[in-house]
Protein backbone atom coordinates (compact mmCIF):
# COMPACT_ATOMS: atom_id res chain seq x y z
CA UNK A 1 0.00 0.00 0.00
CA UNK A 2 1.04 3.27 -1.37
CA UNK A 3 1.66 5.79 2.09
CA UNK A 4 1.18 8.59 -0.08
CA UNK A 5 -2.75 6.92 -1.23
CA UNK A 6 -5.05 9.82 -0.50
CA UNK A 7 -7.24 8.23 2.22
CA UNK A 8 -10.55 10.08 2.76
CA UNK A 9 -12.20 8.89 6.40
CA UNK A 10 -15.83 9.56 6.77
CA UNK A 11 -16.49 9.94 10.63
CA UNK A 12 -12.85 11.42 11.34
CA UNK A 13 -14.05 12.89 14.47
CA UNK A 14 -16.45 9.41 15.81
CA UNK A 15 -14.58 7.03 17.74
CA UNK A 16 -13.81 4.93 15.23
CA UNK A 17 -12.57 7.64 12.71
CA UNK A 18 -10.49 8.84 14.69
CA UNK A 19 -9.25 5.83 16.02
CA UNK A 20 -8.33 4.74 12.13
CA UNK A 21 -6.81 8.20 11.52
CA UNK A 22 -4.58 8.02 14.77
CA UNK A 23 -3.38 4.84 13.68
CA UNK A 24 -2.74 5.68 10.23
CA UNK A 25 -0.63 8.55 10.59
CA UNK A 26 1.17 6.51 13.35
CA UNK A 27 2.10 4.12 10.34
CA UNK A 28 3.32 6.99 8.41
CA UNK A 29 0.61 7.32 5.77
CA UNK A 30 0.62 11.21 5.06
CA UNK A 31 -2.67 12.38 2.84
CA UNK A 32 -5.30 11.79 5.01
CA UNK A 33 -8.48 13.84 4.78
CA UNK A 34 -11.77 14.19 6.74
CA UNK A 35 -14.24 16.57 6.68
CA UNK A 36 -17.11 17.34 9.66
CA UNK A 37 -20.51 17.00 9.52
CA UNK A 38 -20.89 20.70 9.68
CA UNK A 39 -18.18 20.88 6.69
CA UNK A 40 -19.97 17.89 4.86
CA UNK A 41 -23.16 16.53 5.51
CA UNK A 42 -23.39 13.43 3.93
CA UNK A 43 -26.95 13.22 3.62
CA UNK A 44 -26.52 15.82 0.63
CA UNK A 45 -26.21 13.82 -2.45
CA UNK A 46 -24.83 16.75 -4.13
CA UNK A 47 -22.32 18.30 -1.71
CA UNK A 48 -21.04 14.65 -1.43
CA UNK A 49 -20.66 14.27 -5.06
CA UNK A 50 -18.58 17.68 -5.47
CA UNK A 51 -16.23 16.76 -2.84
CA UNK A 52 -15.26 13.73 -4.26
CA UNK A 53 -15.01 15.55 -7.80
CA UNK A 54 -12.70 17.72 -6.27
CA UNK A 55 -10.91 15.55 -4.24
CA UNK A 56 -10.73 12.13 -6.22
CA UNK A 57 -9.90 10.28 -3.08
CA UNK A 58 -7.66 6.88 -3.11
CA UNK A 59 -9.58 5.17 -0.60
CA UNK A 60 -12.48 6.06 1.29
CA UNK A 61 -13.29 4.59 4.62
CA UNK A 62 -16.83 4.74 5.69
CA UNK A 63 -16.97 5.10 9.34
CA UNK A 64 -19.71 7.95 9.65
CA UNK A 65 -23.05 6.94 10.91
CA UNK A 66 -25.89 7.94 13.22
CA UNK A 67 -24.93 5.52 16.18
CA UNK A 68 -26.93 4.49 19.18
CA UNK A 69 -28.24 2.44 22.02
CA UNK A 70 -31.51 1.11 21.88
CA UNK A 71 -33.05 4.42 23.53
CA UNK A 72 -31.58 5.91 20.77
CA UNK A 73 -32.76 3.69 18.08
CA UNK A 74 -36.50 3.61 19.46
CA UNK A 75 -36.86 6.99 19.57
CA UNK A 76 -35.39 8.18 16.11
CA UNK A 77 -36.33 5.69 13.94
CA UNK A 78 -36.77 7.65 11.18
CA UNK A 79 -33.30 9.43 11.13
CA UNK A 80 -31.67 5.27 11.93
CA UNK A 81 -33.02 4.31 8.79
CA UNK A 82 -32.75 7.54 6.40
CA UNK A 83 -29.30 9.46 7.46
CA UNK A 84 -27.90 5.97 7.16
CA UNK A 85 -28.98 5.20 3.73
CA UNK A 86 -28.60 8.49 2.27
CA UNK A 87 -24.72 8.54 3.81
CA UNK A 88 -23.48 5.18 2.51
CA UNK A 89 -25.55 5.59 -0.98
CA UNK A 90 -23.92 9.20 -1.74
CA UNK A 91 -20.24 7.61 -0.46
CA UNK A 92 -20.62 4.38 -2.61
CA UNK A 93 -21.84 6.08 -5.41
CA UNK A 94 -19.55 8.99 -5.53
CA UNK A 95 -16.69 6.74 -4.86
CA UNK A 96 -17.43 4.04 -7.92
CA UNK A 97 -17.91 7.48 -10.15
CA UNK A 98 -15.00 9.13 -9.35
CA UNK A 99 -12.82 5.77 -9.28
CA UNK A 100 -12.38 5.69 -5.52
CA UNK A 101 -10.03 1.91 -5.78
CA UNK A 102 -10.69 0.90 -2.02
CA UNK A 103 -13.69 1.12 -0.06
CA UNK A 104 -13.61 -0.03 3.58
CA UNK A 105 -17.82 0.41 4.68
CA UNK A 106 -18.29 -0.06 8.51
CA UNK A 107 -21.28 -2.03 9.41
CA UNK A 108 -22.40 -3.45 12.87
CA UNK A 109 -23.20 -6.99 14.48
CA UNK A 110 -26.71 -6.38 14.43
CA UNK A 111 -27.21 -6.87 10.87
CA UNK A 112 -27.32 -10.67 11.88
CA UNK A 113 -30.80 -11.83 12.65
CA UNK A 114 -31.55 -12.07 16.51
CA UNK A 115 -32.31 -15.62 16.63
CA UNK A 116 -29.37 -16.97 14.72
CA UNK A 117 -26.93 -19.53 15.90
CA UNK A 118 -24.02 -18.24 18.00
CA UNK A 119 -21.07 -16.88 17.52
CA UNK A 120 -22.60 -15.43 14.33
CA UNK A 121 -20.87 -16.15 11.10
CA UNK A 122 -20.99 -13.97 7.72
CA UNK A 123 -23.06 -16.75 6.20
CA UNK A 124 -26.20 -16.03 8.55
CA UNK A 125 -26.96 -12.73 7.28
CA UNK A 126 -30.71 -12.53 6.16
CA UNK A 127 -31.40 -15.44 7.38
CA UNK A 128 -33.74 -14.69 9.53
CA UNK A 129 -35.91 -11.52 11.62
CA UNK A 130 -33.76 -9.01 12.92
CA UNK A 131 -33.91 -7.77 16.91
CA UNK A 132 -37.21 -5.27 16.44
CA UNK A 133 -35.07 -2.17 19.04
CA UNK A 134 -32.58 -1.47 16.34
CA UNK A 135 -34.35 -2.87 13.17
CA UNK A 136 -33.48 0.72 11.52
CA UNK A 137 -30.12 0.89 11.77
CA UNK A 138 -29.96 -2.55 10.92
CA UNK A 139 -31.74 -2.46 7.67
CA UNK A 140 -29.57 0.62 6.46
CA UNK A 141 -26.37 -1.56 7.02
CA UNK A 142 -27.59 -4.48 5.76
CA UNK A 143 -28.20 -2.41 2.42
CA UNK A 144 -24.71 -0.94 2.85
CA UNK A 145 -23.33 -4.56 2.77
CA UNK A 146 -25.10 -5.57 -0.25
CA UNK A 147 -23.91 -2.51 -1.84
CA UNK A 148 -20.42 -3.86 -1.14
CA UNK A 149 -21.50 -7.35 -2.40
CA UNK A 150 -22.94 -5.75 -5.64
CA UNK A 151 -19.73 -3.29 -6.62
CA UNK A 152 -17.79 -6.18 -6.10
CA UNK A 153 -19.94 -8.15 -8.52
CA UNK A 154 -20.83 -5.43 -11.07
CA UNK A 155 -17.49 -3.77 -11.13
CA UNK A 156 -14.63 -5.88 -9.58
CA UNK A 157 -13.63 -3.42 -7.53
CA UNK A 158 -11.71 -4.17 -3.80
CA UNK A 159 -14.51 -2.93 -2.23
CA UNK A 160 -15.03 -4.31 1.47
CA UNK A 161 -17.46 -4.58 4.64
CA UNK A 162 -16.29 -5.00 8.05
CA UNK A 163 -18.96 -5.57 11.05
CA UNK A 164 -17.30 -4.69 14.17
CA UNK A 165 -18.86 -6.13 17.29
CA UNK A 166 -19.75 -3.76 20.18
CA UNK A 167 -17.11 -1.07 20.72
CA UNK A 168 -15.57 1.01 23.10
CA UNK A 169 -12.33 3.35 24.10
CA UNK A 170 -11.27 6.86 23.69
CA UNK A 171 -13.57 9.63 21.98
CA UNK A 172 -16.46 6.98 23.28
CA UNK A 173 -20.43 8.69 23.42
CA UNK A 174 -21.11 9.07 27.41
CA UNK A 175 -24.19 10.86 27.19
CA UNK A 176 -26.38 8.37 28.95
CA UNK A 177 -29.68 9.44 26.66
CA UNK A 178 -28.08 8.14 23.71
CA UNK A 179 -24.82 6.25 24.37
CA UNK A 180 -24.17 2.37 24.22
CA UNK A 181 -24.32 0.38 27.59
CA UNK A 182 -20.31 0.03 28.09
CA UNK A 183 -19.30 3.72 28.61
CA UNK A 184 -23.10 4.55 29.54
CA UNK A 185 -21.71 2.34 32.48
CA UNK A 186 -18.43 3.70 33.13
CA UNK A 187 -20.65 7.19 33.79
CA UNK A 188 -23.07 5.95 36.30
CA UNK A 189 -20.77 3.78 38.33
CA UNK A 190 -18.29 7.21 38.28
CA UNK A 191 -21.15 9.51 39.13
CA UNK A 192 -22.38 7.50 42.10
CA UNK A 193 -19.47 6.88 43.32
CA UNK A 194 -18.58 11.19 43.87
CA UNK A 195 -22.10 11.97 44.43
CA UNK A 196 -23.66 12.81 47.30
CA UNK A 197 -27.35 13.34 49.02
CA UNK A 198 -28.82 17.00 50.73
CA UNK A 199 -26.99 15.17 53.55
CA UNK A 200 -23.67 14.67 52.48
CA UNK A 201 -23.88 11.19 52.38
CA UNK A 202 -22.69 9.61 49.48
CA UNK A 203 -25.33 7.58 47.26
CA UNK A 204 -23.59 5.12 45.97
CA UNK A 205 -26.51 2.97 44.49
CA UNK A 206 -27.11 2.62 40.60
CA UNK A 207 -29.42 1.41 38.20
CA UNK A 208 -28.70 -0.57 35.17
CA UNK A 209 -31.09 -1.14 32.36
CA UNK A 210 -32.40 -4.77 31.39
CA UNK A 211 -32.05 -8.15 33.72
CA UNK A 212 -28.28 -8.11 33.61
CA UNK A 213 -28.35 -11.27 31.71
CA UNK A 214 -27.60 -10.84 28.31
CA UNK A 215 -24.52 -12.05 27.05
CA UNK A 216 -22.50 -9.63 24.82
CA UNK A 217 -18.92 -9.45 23.45
CA UNK A 218 -17.00 -6.21 23.01
CA UNK A 219 -13.74 -4.99 21.08
CA UNK A 220 -11.64 -1.75 21.58
CA UNK A 221 -11.62 0.64 19.00
CA UNK A 222 -7.68 0.74 18.54
CA UNK A 223 -8.08 -3.21 17.62
CA UNK A 224 -10.68 -2.03 15.44
CA UNK A 225 -8.68 0.37 13.80
CA UNK A 226 -6.06 -2.57 13.38
CA UNK A 227 -8.66 -4.43 11.66
CA UNK A 228 -9.27 -1.49 8.71
CA UNK A 229 -5.87 -0.81 8.58
CA UNK A 230 -5.24 -4.49 7.97
CA UNK A 231 -8.15 -4.62 5.08
CA UNK A 232 -6.62 -1.25 3.74
CA UNK A 233 -3.40 -3.15 2.86
CA UNK A 234 -4.61 -5.99 1.73
CA UNK A 235 -6.76 -7.43 -0.81
CA UNK A 236 -9.36 -9.67 1.05
CA UNK A 237 -10.63 -11.78 -0.67
CA UNK A 238 -14.77 -11.66 0.08
CA UNK A 239 -17.24 -8.32 0.48
CA UNK A 240 -18.24 -9.81 4.14
CA UNK A 241 -16.13 -9.92 7.76
CA UNK A 242 -16.81 -10.08 11.29
CA UNK A 243 -14.61 -8.44 13.58
CA UNK A 244 -14.64 -9.15 17.63
CA UNK A 245 -12.72 -10.43 20.15
CA UNK A 246 -14.32 -13.56 20.75
CA UNK A 247 -14.93 -13.21 24.18
CA UNK A 248 -18.57 -12.70 25.53
CA UNK A 249 -19.49 -12.09 29.09
CA UNK A 250 -22.94 -11.38 30.55
CA UNK A 251 -23.71 -7.71 31.23
CA UNK A 252 -23.60 -8.34 35.07
CA UNK A 253 -20.39 -9.58 34.42
CA UNK A 254 -18.94 -6.62 32.48
CA UNK A 255 -20.91 -4.43 35.62
CA UNK A 256 -18.33 -6.11 37.92
CA UNK A 257 -15.33 -5.17 36.13
CA UNK A 258 -16.45 -1.54 35.64
CA UNK A 259 -16.92 -1.31 39.00
CA UNK A 260 -13.29 -2.32 39.98
CA UNK A 261 -11.98 -0.11 37.43
CA UNK A 262 -14.08 2.97 38.77
CA UNK A 263 -13.92 1.78 42.14
CA UNK A 264 -17.26 1.87 43.13
CA UNK A 265 -18.51 -0.29 46.15
CA UNK A 266 -22.14 0.56 46.13
CA UNK A 267 -25.39 -1.43 44.97
CA UNK A 268 -26.63 -2.48 41.78
CA UNK A 269 -30.42 -2.27 40.56
CA UNK A 270 -31.33 -4.30 37.32
CA UNK A 271 -34.19 -2.56 35.90
CA UNK A 272 -36.16 -5.42 34.27
CA UNK A 273 -38.61 -3.41 32.51
CA UNK A 274 -36.77 -2.25 30.67
CA UNK A 275 -35.36 -3.97 27.45
CA UNK A 276 -32.51 -6.61 27.53
CA UNK A 277 -32.23 -6.47 23.60
CA UNK A 278 -30.58 -9.62 21.87
CA UNK A 279 -30.38 -12.65 24.30
CA UNK A 280 -26.41 -13.45 22.78
CA UNK A 281 -24.43 -11.95 20.24
CA UNK A 282 -20.92 -13.25 19.89
CA UNK A 283 -19.43 -12.57 16.35
CA UNK A 284 -17.34 -16.01 14.88
CA UNK A 285 -14.14 -13.83 13.73
CA UNK A 286 -12.34 -16.73 12.41
CA UNK A 287 -12.67 -15.65 8.69
CA UNK A 288 -10.26 -12.27 9.51
CA UNK A 289 -8.44 -14.17 11.99
CA UNK A 290 -7.43 -16.53 9.49
CA UNK A 291 -6.31 -13.62 6.86
CA UNK A 292 -4.19 -12.20 9.42
CA UNK A 293 -5.30 -9.70 11.97
CA UNK A 294 -5.96 -10.57 15.90
CA UNK A 295 -7.33 -8.58 18.72
CA UNK A 296 -4.09 -7.55 21.26
CA UNK A 297 -5.88 -5.57 23.69
CA UNK A 298 -8.13 -7.42 26.68
CA UNK A 299 -11.45 -6.15 28.08
CA UNK A 300 -9.35 -5.22 31.54
CA UNK A 301 -6.62 -3.31 29.91
CA UNK A 302 -8.97 -1.17 27.10
CA UNK A 303 -11.57 -0.50 30.52
CA UNK A 304 -8.73 1.25 32.23
CA UNK A 305 -7.41 2.97 29.34
CA UNK A 306 -10.88 3.85 28.26
CA UNK A 307 -12.08 5.19 32.21
CA UNK A 308 -9.05 7.41 32.29
CA UNK A 309 -9.89 9.08 28.90
CA UNK A 310 -13.35 9.97 30.28
CA UNK A 311 -11.68 10.85 34.03
CA UNK A 312 -9.62 13.74 31.22
CA UNK A 313 -12.32 14.19 29.05
CA UNK A 314 -15.16 14.67 31.54
CA UNK A 315 -15.81 18.69 30.64
CA UNK A 316 -16.45 18.25 26.87
CA UNK A 317 -17.19 14.69 26.57
CA UNK A 318 -19.88 13.83 23.50
CA UNK A 319 -23.31 15.38 23.99
CA UNK A 320 -24.85 13.72 20.92
CA UNK A 321 -27.80 15.40 19.63
CA UNK A 322 -30.48 13.70 17.41
N1 LIG B 1 -19.64 2.40 18.47
C1 LIG B 1 -19.82 1.10 18.32
O1 LIG B 1 -19.95 0.34 19.29
C2 LIG B 1 -19.83 0.49 16.96
C3 LIG B 1 -19.98 -0.89 16.87
C4 LIG B 1 -20.01 -1.47 15.63
C5 LIG B 1 -19.91 -0.69 14.51
N2 LIG B 1 -19.77 0.66 14.60
C6 LIG B 1 -19.70 1.41 13.36
O2 LIG B 1 -18.61 2.29 13.31
C7 LIG B 1 -18.98 3.46 12.59
C8 LIG B 1 -18.63 4.71 13.40
O3 LIG B 1 -19.22 4.63 14.68
P1 LIG B 1 -18.72 5.55 15.90
O4 LIG B 1 -18.99 4.77 17.12
O5 LIG B 1 -17.38 6.08 15.63
O6 LIG B 1 -19.76 6.73 15.84
P2 LIG B 1 -19.59 8.26 16.32
O7 LIG B 1 -18.52 8.39 17.34
O8 LIG B 1 -20.96 8.73 16.65
O9 LIG B 1 -19.10 9.00 15.00
C9 LIG B 1 -19.93 9.08 13.91
C10 LIG B 1 -19.33 10.02 12.92
O10 LIG B 1 -20.26 10.15 11.84
C11 LIG B 1 -20.29 11.48 11.45
N3 LIG B 1 -21.61 11.83 10.92
C12 LIG B 1 -22.83 11.56 11.47
N4 LIG B 1 -23.79 12.12 10.72
C13 LIG B 1 -23.17 12.74 9.68
C14 LIG B 1 -23.62 13.50 8.58
N5 LIG B 1 -24.94 13.72 8.36
N6 LIG B 1 -22.71 14.00 7.72
C15 LIG B 1 -21.38 13.79 7.93
N7 LIG B 1 -20.89 13.07 8.93
C16 LIG B 1 -21.78 12.55 9.81
C17 LIG B 1 -20.00 12.32 12.68
O11 LIG B 1 -19.38 13.52 12.25
P3 LIG B 1 -19.26 14.86 13.20
O12 LIG B 1 -18.53 14.41 14.42
O13 LIG B 1 -18.49 15.80 12.39
O14 LIG B 1 -20.66 15.30 13.49
C18 LIG B 1 -19.06 11.42 13.46
O15 LIG B 1 -17.71 11.74 13.18
C19 LIG B 1 -20.45 3.34 12.26
O16 LIG B 1 -20.62 2.88 10.95
C20 LIG B 1 -20.93 2.28 13.19
O17 LIG B 1 -21.97 1.54 12.64
C21 LIG B 1 -19.73 1.28 15.81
Amino acid sequence: MNKNSKIYIAGHRGMVGSAIERLLKSQGYTRIIGRSSKELDLRNQIAVRDFFKEQKPDIVIDAAAKVGGILANETYPYSFLMDNLQMQNNLISSSLEFETNKFIFLGSSCIYPKLAPQPLKEEYLLTGPLETTNEWYAIAKIVGVKAIEAVRKNYGKDYVALMPTNLYGSHDNFDLETSHVLPAMIRKFYEAKVSRNAYNEPVESVELWGSGMPLREFLHVDDLAAAVVFALENTLPDYLYNIGSGRELKISELASLIQDVVGHTGSIRYDSTKPDGTPRKLMDSSKLMSLGWKPKITLEEGLKSTYAWFLENQENYKQVKM
